[in-house]
């Protein structure tokens, strides 16, 4: 009784391991959208600990993606800085794993108004309303 049990642990393990390793090597899709109206740029620079996006404009109603692969450790993590009109150096992550690995499951949108920064809550098909500007 005791041997096929002893089999049976690693196999467990190798298929748990594989299970997360499909699970976090989705794709996930990035984008922020420019909201502000009256022909408002916005520009913005993102980057991870791997890559440079580089320095972005987004004119009033485009918008900028990219598309990345969380890594297994579950550290991926792409922060921004931006500016416009109002606002000057606001920094913030666009994606960070703990954060977002269920809310933004395949996709991590963003958009930027007047009053703050939406994003899409991929569970719940909500748009949240995140973070004020700083005064
Ligand atoms: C926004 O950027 C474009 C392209 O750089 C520029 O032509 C336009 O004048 C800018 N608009 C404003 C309101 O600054």
């Amino acid at each position: 009784m005791q041997t096929p049990r002893r089999i049976g642990y690693p196999l467990v393990f190798v298929l748990l391991f594989s299970l997360f390793n499909l699970v976090l090597s989705d794709k996930v899709h990035a984008s922020v959208m420019n909201r502000l109206g009256n022909g408002k740029n916005l520009t913005i620079h993102c980057q991870s600990k791997d890559d440079d996006l580089g320095q972005q404009n987004i004119p009033d109603g485009g918008e900028f993606g990219w598309d990345f692969s969380v890594n297994v450790g579950g550290t991926t993590l792409f922060y921004c800085d931006m500016e416009w009109e109002n606002v000057q150096q606001y920094h913030f992550d666009a994606y960070s794993f703990a954060r977002d690995y269920t809310r933004c499951a395949s996709q991590c949108l963003w958009l930027i108004s007047t009053e703050g920064m939406y994003s899409l809550n991929g569970q719940t098909g909500f748009w949240e309303f995140m973070y004020y500007w700083p005064n």
